[in-house]
């Protein structure tokens, strides 16, 4: 079976996608055939999901479209608000399956979650829900800001409490002015049990292969 892993974040907009592609372009670099998933998307921009365009072009392997995202949604709001507008409701289900035929068909297959870990999915399940369905490693992603620290806590609580395994997190400088960035890490790095897989700088010009030299997948299990 494939190794496969969850990727969460503090928050939306912290580096999921481009973690999420960094690694797939580590594993490809060690003679891997990857698979990226999207499986919930919102917010389409000249026509494309830039996620899921992301996801697809990091990937080594070509996947039917609707086993990488199975759910898509035109404006860029909450899932469950999304699905509700578009008459139909995410069934995690749908995703299990999708995620199961990925796996059989690469060597690693990288989930990246939508939004932040608990964000409502319908009316009666969450983001937290999908990733116990899927029960998959996480990998999170902590967006370095002035907040992080609590939102990465409060997320590592939440993960532990739907009873899902770390396999690593990530510190990415999303923000170039972050004062203290170092001694944050260090709290971060103190406070955490699973790998720092890396450190990603801020770049304006940033490039998900570029940024894979960053992780060490060698920590991955
Ligand atoms: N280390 C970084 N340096 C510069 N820009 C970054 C960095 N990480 C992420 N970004 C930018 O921030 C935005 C959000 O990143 P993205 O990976 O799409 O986050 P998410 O998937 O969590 O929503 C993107 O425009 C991305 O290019
Ligand atoms: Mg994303």
């Amino acid at each position: 079976m494939a190794q496969c892993y969850f990727i969460t974040g503090t928050d939306t907009s912290v580096g999921k996608t481009l973690v999420s592609c960094a690694l797939l372009h580590a594993f490809s670099a060690r003679g891997k055939s990857t698979l990226g998933m999207k499986p919930i998307v919102t917010g389409c921009v000249n026509a494309e999901w830039l996620d899921v365009k992301a996801v697809v072009a990091a990937s080594s392997v070509v996947a039917p479209r609707e086993w990488v995202n199975p759910y898509s949604f035109i404006p860029p709001i909450a899932p469950h608000i999304a699905a509700k507008q578009a008459g139909i409701e995410i069934d995690i289900e749908v995703i299990r399956q999708a995620c199961f035929k990925l796996q059989k068909i690469a060597e690693v297959v990288v989930v990246e979650g939508v939004g932040g870990f608990v964000v409502p999915l319908n009316d009666h399940q969450n983001g937290a829900d999908m990733a116990r369905v899927l029960g998959l490693p996480v990998i999170l992603v902590v967006g370095m800001r002035l907040g992080c620290l609590n939102h990465a806590l409060m997320t590592i609580q939440a993960v532990e409490a739907a009873g899902l395994q770390f396999a690593g997190w990530v510190a990415n400088q999303v923000d170039p002015q972050m004062i203290s960035f170092d001694e944050n890490v260090n709290t971060l790095t103190q406070r955490i049990t699973c790998p720092l897989l890396g450190v990603l700088p801020f770049d304006q010009n940033v490039n998900a292969k570029k940024f894979s030299a960053f992780l060490d997948v060698a920590k991955l299990k």
